[in-house]
């Protein structure tokens, strides 16, 4: 088997049988799940993202609703949408796309969104569950991040993982997740002392700094597992590229298993998101998620 984990393979599996829950919900249930991205201002990585969704999110046979406001969308205003999508039966999951315009309070605006509707686990009740082993909703990086795991080594118990960066939406989230398969779990960040000996440690290595290239592959564990998490857009030799926070070259001829950036962990987030969507259906609903 080769070493390198194909995400966007993954991913294509994972919307199938995504695809296969929708339907079931439909058949048995008459439910349709639905989705509302709400968008503010005119961010082009942003807009992007939300493109992709949409249409992603309708070909696992869901239903797609987009919200796109002006930059100078006043607080009030979007919180008085959130708590309109908030009463929508019709929508089941809320998605309010990152990073808002300076003049809005996020954390406010992300709390507004019921947590039985917060499809990224950023809402702090979801926060809370993750950190207390309960069932609530989990970030979508971070979800696929231990799918992949999973999926690749089986059973994480008693390994060590080492979850570079400390981020709310990544790190963190990881390292909870990490600790729930029973991983001897270290978060290290700029601060750490003898970073690369601490990555020399990991039998898991998951690189989420947003640094290119930060992590050389004589930092890496033979065998070890490497999932990187960064999207850097460099220019080299005159040409743009997307790299990792891993300098995949010498990291991949060490590395048991690791993930590419394109290709790796980026096509899992969105396979996520829509899974995500669907438990918070389900759940609103009270029906056990459907087998795929
Ligand atoms: N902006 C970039 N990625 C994300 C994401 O996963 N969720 C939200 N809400 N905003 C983002």
């Amino acid at each position: 088997m080769s070493n390198i984990i194909d995400g966007k393979a993954f991913a294509e599996k994972l919307r199938g049988e995504i695809a296969s829950r929708v339907s079931k919900l439909k058949a048995q249930h008459n439910l349709t799940p639905g989705l509302a991205v709400v968008l503010v201002g005119e961010d082009p990585a942003s807009e992007v993202y939300v493109r992709n969704k949409a249409k992603q999110t309708v070909e696992v046979g869901m239903e797609s609703i987009e919200h796109k406001l002006p930059a100078e969308t006043t607080e009030a205003d979007l919180l008085a949408l959130v708590e309109k999508l908030n009463n929508d039966k019709t929508i089941h999951g809320i998605l309010v796309q990152l990073p808002l315009p300076e003049h809005i309070n996020e954390s406010k605006v992300l709390d507004s969104i019921h947590y039985e509707k917060d499809v990224d686990g950023f809402h702090l009740m979801n926060v809370g569950l993750l950190g207390t082993g309960g069932d609530g909703v989990v970030p979508c990086t971070p979800l696929g991040c231990i799918m992949m795991l999973k999926d690749r080594l089986g059973s994480l118990s008693g390994m060590n993982a080492v979850v570079v960066g400390r981020s709310n939406i990544v790190g963190k989230p990881m390292a909870n997740l990490l600790l729930q398969e029973s991983c001897t779990v270290t978060i290290a960040h700029s601060r750490t002392q003898d970073l690369a000996g601490v990555c020399r440690g990991a039998d898991i290595l998951v690189a989420a700094v947003g640094r290119p290239e930060m992590i050389p592959g004589d930092w890496v564990k033979p065998g070890a597992a490497v999932i990187d998490v960064g999207i850097n857009r460099i220019e080299r030799d005159g040409k743009k590229k997307l790299v990792g926070d891993v300098d995949f070259a010498s990291a991949s001829s060490v590395a048991g298993a690791i993930t590419p950036v394109p290709g790796g962990v980026g096509p899992m987030t969105i396979a996520c998101l829509l899974h995500n969507t669907v438990q918070q259906a389900c759940r609103q609903h009270d029906i056990a998620l459907p087998d795929a």
